[in-house]
């Protein structure tokens, strides 16, 4: 069970709601619930794969309260608000972004949570933040580039303990249009073996994302 998250049943389906950090505030128009006196963000699995991630049953998602996390790819905030509800007052993101606008409008909606601190860089360029933070217990990458595994592994070999954990989504068409996703999923898989990181699970997060495979991984240290 993930603290701060909701499974709601909702008619024939399943939703995901996480627990409001700043209540009353809605962050990009999504609806709030009132459920058990205490006010939840409903969490769309089609504008975030790691709620996709998460209702698909994906068992190995590490305990995200009151910890510290690297965020790669913050763009407009969406999913990261929702992380921020999860880490709670006590934890803390470091939210990279790399383009100006998305990072502005990324600032503009997430100014009142205090656990976020923003970091405009391209994240290939991981040792221009080294002087913000130590190390992290987990690094969130989903940043669509072609190499966006060797930028998790970077961004984890400088900042993540080791036994911390890795979710890396793989975007299958921002590798290789051509190839077979399967293909490239292995191919990143290997990668990922091959440097230092234990595969704990693989999840296809089709048909709400499509050709995307989230992989967590635990960090053992190369
Ligand atoms: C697929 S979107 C992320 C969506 C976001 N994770 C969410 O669920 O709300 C990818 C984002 O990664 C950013 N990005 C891509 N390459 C990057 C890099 N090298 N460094 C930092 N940000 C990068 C893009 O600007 C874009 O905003």
């Amino acid at each position: 069970m993930i603290q701060n998250l909701k499974r709601i049943r909702d008619g024939q389906k399943d939703s995901l709601a996480t627990k409001n950090l700043v209540p009353n505030q809605s962050v990009y128009g999504e609806e709030l619930l009132q459920l058990e006196d205490e006010e939840y963000r409903l969490w769309n699995p089609l504008r975030s794969k790691l709620s996709t991630a998460i209702l698909l049953g994906a068992k190995t998602i590490p305990e995200l309260y009151q910890k510290k996390i690297i965020y790669l790819g913050a763009s407009h905030g969406t999913t990261v608000s929702h992380v921020s509800d999860l880490v709670g007052n006590d934890g803390l993101i470091f939210a990279v972004e790399f383009s100006g606008r998305a990072a502005r409008e990324f600032v503009a909606k997430c100014s009142s949570r205090k656990n976020i601190i923003p970091i405009v860089e391209d994240a290939r360029t991981f040792w221009a933040y080294r002087g913000i933070f130590g190390r992290v217990d987990v690094v969130y990458c989903d940043i669509a580039q072609p190499d966006q595994t060797k930028i998790a592994i970077s961004n984890c070999k400088a900042y993540l303990n080791i036994g911390g954990t890795l979710m890396l989504i793989v975007k299958a068409r921002s590798i290789d249009v051509a190839e077979n996703p399967n293909t490239i999923f292995q191919q990143e898989e290997s990668l990922l073996s091959n440097s230092g990181f234990l595969i704990l699970e693989k999840i296809d997060l089709s048909p709400f994302h499509k050709a995307h495979l989230l992989i967590i991984a635990k960090y053992q240290g190369s």
